[in-house]
């Protein structure tokens, strides 16, 4: 310990954010040798921004994202939220299930929020608390979930964490009046300071401690860049809170760049024929002042995560003044995507389109590929068993998702090995709400299930309305989801799927939806071994070998094996989700399709 003395004067040092020169990096490696980080163990600092999108290209405008991760790390270019809103997605990453087994299916209560959060028992079984059994330090500051609230942060606190400091509402949208809340201490406002100017300091700060102390650590930097702004008179748990939702806010030293930026013209922005479904397709033409509007709001957002970028470089320049980059694991993503135009819809996310789900993930650390991209399909169901496997610890049986590969020898052979899942579920209840000036209205009954499905002759989205209409994109013709394949204007009933009638692959994805809608843990992991139990399919393509055309186009039909919402709900309400394959608490209930005891491909 005696060491650890002279620690304080090299922190100071270090601190000034002048450059460390070699001698104080020697310090460094000699203060922190590898055997008291335990080096085996290594750390993870998880960069969480809020709402960013991959397809708006946002990630061209982070000079330092690109320097320090995509440069030196891996991209993950098919990574998904499986609900594309923040509590739901979130709740889904730290805890390794799907919204439908956590039931925080919304931002607010009764169906999500923080005191959900609680009630459902995830503040005693969630990640941080994992990692800290494991014997790690664990670190957090900025967004955690929605309505994590000054009044209810401390009833109970949120557990797990060595050292905490949370935005909390109704100020954790506000860019120029925060409200931290430090682990055992009362909130603290910073009026008139920037938010992720103040976030960043923080983090730095926690990164110090974590080294300071002699255990390796998980630290989450989760700035709100680049989501709206909004001002909140309360939060949504106190009588008649009025909220008011604009563009996000930059700091005052980034508002004058991208004047001449605007959102991609993509073929899908604004259309001149209405696109998608539901109430996506009912939505008006945008005016020359709505898109201005819109491009001014995409440019605040690039402004707003310049910051996040200016973190990513100083996070660096410590891990590296630390001598901490050989050990430790960086990770950047998001909660979920974000759309402005595209379908004419206004700014906001909670679609299952590609803008929304299709989100950021780099990796960079001990034998992730550099400079590298792969389309090995993972979700944020996947991350929690992703850590743990990266740190070492057992997986539980109850992940729905499964930890991929981080170094290129390994996606490529399980991307080889049909040893990968190639596809993601997608689901969401209740409200979109558009967010910017032209749109305040709540859109009802945005309520679907999905399939995002990615393999030899298929690259598929597939999708289930709770007013029952279906949508399927073949995005390999059409990425931007322009001619929904089963609409009832279709004109499309010839096209092919791997070759096939497309009947045949959308049999086969009812049934594989069918049996995602309510899976728990292997079965999430593994869905098509609960159809073919003797495990000769793996993926689709093996699903579309006419030897199996009988059971998925006659008995799977015959027996109602698909997804049939019987109305659209806010929330998981089994009442409104039609039949399924096993019921909720995962006994064999509601409906489970075997006859006289047999599993279901011996009757086939
Ligand atoms: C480097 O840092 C050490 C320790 O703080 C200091 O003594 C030394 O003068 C510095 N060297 C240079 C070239 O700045
Ligand atoms: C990354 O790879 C591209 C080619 O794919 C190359 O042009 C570029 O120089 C590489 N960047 C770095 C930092 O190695
Ligand atoms: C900023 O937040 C504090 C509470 O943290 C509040 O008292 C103050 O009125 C807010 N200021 C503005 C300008 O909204
Ligand atoms: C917020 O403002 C509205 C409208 O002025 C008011 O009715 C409400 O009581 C305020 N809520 C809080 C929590 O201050
Ligand atoms: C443009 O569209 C917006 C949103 O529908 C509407 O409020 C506005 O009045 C329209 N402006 C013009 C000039 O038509
Ligand atoms: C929402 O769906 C229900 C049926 O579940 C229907 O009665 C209602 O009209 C729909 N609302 C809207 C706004 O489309
Ligand atoms: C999910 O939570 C809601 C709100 O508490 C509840 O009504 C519903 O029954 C729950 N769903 C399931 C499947 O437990």
């Amino acid at each position: 310990m005696k060491q650890f003395f002279i620690l304080p004067v090299f922190l100071a040092i270090a601190w000034t954010r002048t450059a460390i020169n070699e001698s104080q990096k020697f310090q460094a490696q000699h203060i922190f040798s590898p055997e008291k980080l335990d080096s085996d163990r290594p750390n993870i600092v998880f960069i969480l921004t809020d709402d960013q999108d991959v397809h708006l290209s946002s990630l061209d405008y982070m000079p330092f994202v690109k320097k320090h991760l995509l440069d030196q790390g891996t991209y993950f270019n098919k990574h998904y939220c499986t609900t594309a809103v923040c509590c739901p997605s979130r709740v889904t990453l730290w805890t390794g299930k799907a919204a439908h087994n956590t039931n925080i299916t919304d931002v607010n209560p009764p169906y999500g929020g923080y005191p959900k959060f609680v009630t459902q028992g995830f503040n005693k079984a969630y990640l941080p608390i994992w990692l800290q059994n494991a014997g790690y330090n664990t670190y957090y500051t900025g967004k955690l979930f929605n309505v994590h609230t000054v009044d209810n942060y401390n009833k109970p606190e949120a557990a797990g964490f060595t050292n905490s400091d949370f935005l909390l509402d109704p100020y954790t949208y506000n860019y120029l009046n925060s409200t931290f809340q430090r682990k055992g201490e009362e909130p603290k406002s910073y009026e008139g300071q920037y938010t992720t100017d103040v976030l960043a300091e923080k983090a730095f700060g926690l990164l110090d401690e974590a080294v300071q102390s002699e255990k390796p650590f998980f630290l989450t930097i989760a700035p709100i860049a680049p989501h709206g702004n909004i001002y909140m008179n309360g939060s949504i748990l106190d009588d008649n809170p009025v909220f008011e939702h604009t563009a996000p806010v930059s700091a005052e030293r980034h508002q004058h760049l991208f004047k001449d930026v605007k959102v991609p013209r993509t073929e899908n922005f604004n259309p001149d024929e209405a696109s998608g479904a539901n109430w996506i397709l009912t939505l008006p033409h945008q005016n020359a002042t709505n898109i201005a509007y819109n491009d001014h709001f995409y440019r605040q957002r690039l402004r707003s995560l310049q910051t996040v970028d200016e973190l990513v470089d100083g996070l660096f320049t410590r891990l590296e003044s630390y001598n901490l980059l050989s050990n430790t694991y960086i990770l950047y993503s998001s909660d979920n995507g974000f759309h402005i135009g595209q379908h004419r819809l206004q700014p906001g996310k909670s679609c299952g389109y590609e803008e929304d789900v299709n989100i950021p993930l780099i990796v960079r650390g001990p034998g992730a590929a550099k400079n590298w991209s792969t389309d090995i399909v993972t979700s944020h169901t996947d991350l929690a068993p992703t850590f743990f496997d990266i740190l070492g610890i057992a997986q539980r049986e109850d992940f729905d998702g499964s930890a991929f590969p981080l170094t290129r020898a390994e996606i490529e052979k399980a991307m080889a090995g049909k040893r990968r899942r190639e596809h993601v579920n997608v689901e969401y209840w209740g409200f979109a709400g558009g967010e910017g000036i032209f749109d305040d209205t709540l859109h009802e009954n945005n309520t679907y299930k999905a399939i995002r499905i990615l393999g030899p002759g298929y690259n598929l989205y597939y999708s289930i309305w709770c007013t029952n209409e279906h949508e399927l994109y073949d995005m390999d013709v059409d990425p931007e989801q322009m001619n929904n394949l089963l609409s009832s204007s279709s004109s499309s009933s010839e096209a092919l799927i791997a070759g096939l009638p497309i009947r045949k692959a959308v049999a086969r994805l009812d049934a594989l939806l069918f049996v995602m809608k309510s899976c728990k843990g292997v079965t999430c992991r593994k869905p098509w071994e609960e159809l073919h139990p003797n495990g000769e399919v793996l993926t689709l393509q093996d699903a579309l070998a006419t030897e199996y055309d009988h059971f998925y186009e006659v008995e799977v039909e015959q027996n109602g094996m698909k997804v049939e919402y019987n109305f659209c709900s806010n929330g998981y309400l089994v009442e409104a989700e039609g039949a399924m394959w096993k019921n909720v608490e995962g006994k064999e209930g509601i409906r489970m399709l075997k006859r006289g005891g047999l599993r279901w491909d011996a009757w086939v």
